[in-house]
């Protein structure tokens, strides 16, 4: 196979004005038959949806980061949204929000590398306010997040006075701070009716908290959000993939449109859809979700065909092998919360963590 060669000292220039200085130096590592011995066991693991090619390119970067987070005591928390190099080569602990929102409240290494969004690498700061949290690209924001302020939240308790306000997880600490609990789209109906009232704000995405007010008798008041990925997705374009293939069984995410979840045979947040997957074994699949956790799955079930229109998320796919490394070595970019702001934003996130344990 060819030999790549990655230049650390080549990369170690191009850094961006005012980032850290240089960490530990490290030999440039490259795809040698010995290094692919070793990394043998790790391509197993994904070899249904990656190159051998590819693999050249990713193996010496996986190594290093294994290295790396032995040298730092860092574990990475990998959302199901990242790529399959990612998800299951460097990832310690892996999952949906709710499943990363534990794992951060229970991990004891020193350095947390959030491999996934802004929201959920603030999520991890504020059940670990003395460990080091880093994200590998500042600019991985989330269009929900983006949709909504404290300022609004506290609007919204005016205009809806005594109505309690969950928040999803998918928001700044700042609007985790004005609300009374947190919910993820696994636990949203259950946070809901864990408050024993008859009306409640669910905030900020339209189509999750349709679909709550689907599942429950309690009133839901919803906000404008909406997430850019599964709102792109349309029935047309799904009922076209099963009149292909009868057979084909269509699983959704709740952020989608409610006509999207209409016409699925089931609906639930990434762990749900990937549990459906392992648990029924359907002939053929489609994940209406972000496009790279159907290789992820895939990756295990390799039975399974998956049909996909490729949404991709383009905040979570900014996370790659080169940044997760840099993040390492550089120990950037750390994740601060305001102190005034974690202690209720943490409160909120911790309700919900209780609740659900
Ligand atoms: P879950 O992993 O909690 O289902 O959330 C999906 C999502 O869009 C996260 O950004
Ligand atoms: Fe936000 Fe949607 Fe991307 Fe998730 S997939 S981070 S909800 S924009």
């Amino acid at each position: 196979m060819a030999t790549v060669h990655i230049n650390h000292a080549a990369r170690a220039t191009e850094r961006r004005p005012g980032s850290p200085p240089a960490g530990p130096q490290r030999p440039a590592l490259e795809f040698t038959p010995a290094l692919a011995r070793e990394m043998e066991p790790l391509y197993q693991r994904v070899k249904h949806v990656v190159t051998p090619m590819e693999w050249v390119q990713y193996a010496p970067l996986v190594k290093e980061i294994n290295e790396l987070k032995a040298q730092r005591n860092a574990v990475i928390l990998a959302h199901n949204y990242m790529t399959p190099e990612i998800f299951h080569c460097v990832g310690d602990f892996r999952g949906d929000s709710l499943q990363l929102a534990r794992e951060a409240a229970r991990v004891e290494a020193d350095v947390i590398v959030q491999a996934g969004v802004h929201f959920m690498a603030e999520t991890s700061k504020l059940m670990n306010p003395d460990k080091t949290v880093l994200i590998p690209d500042l600019e991985a924001g989330c269009s929900l997040a983006s949709s909504i302020t404290g300022a609004d939240v506290r609007m919204l308790r005016e205009a809806y006075p005594g109505v309690p306000i969950v928040t999803y997880v998918n928001t700044s600490a700042d609007v985790k701070a004005e609300s009374d609990i947190c919910c993820t789209s696994s636990n949203a109906v259950k946070v809901v009716e864990s408050l024993g009232v008859p009306r409640v704000l669910l905030i900020p995405d339209e189509f999750l908290a349709k679909w709550v007010a689907t599942q429950t008798k309690v009133e839901i008041i919803a906000w404008k959000g909406h997430c850019e990925v599964h709102e792109r997705f349309t029935p047309e374009e799904l009922l076209a993939f099963r009149a292909a293939d009868p057979g084909t069984k269509i699983i959704a995410h709740p952020e989608c449109p409610p006509e999207v979840i209409e016409v699925a045979d089931f609906t639930g947040s990434t762990a749900a859809m990937i549990d459906w997957v392992k648990g029924k074994r359907p002939r053929k699949v489609l994940l209406v979700t972000e496009c790279s956790m159907s290789s992820n799955v895939a990756a295990e079930v390799p039975d399974v065909e998956f049909v996909r229109p490729c949404n991709l998320c383009p905040h979570m796919k900014r996370i790659s092998l080169e940044k997760i490394r840099d993040s390492l070595l550089y120990l950037q970019h750390e994740v601060t919360v305001d102190p005034m702001i974690a202690e209720r934003a943490r409160r909120a996130v911790e309700r919900m963590v209780n609740l659900t344990n």
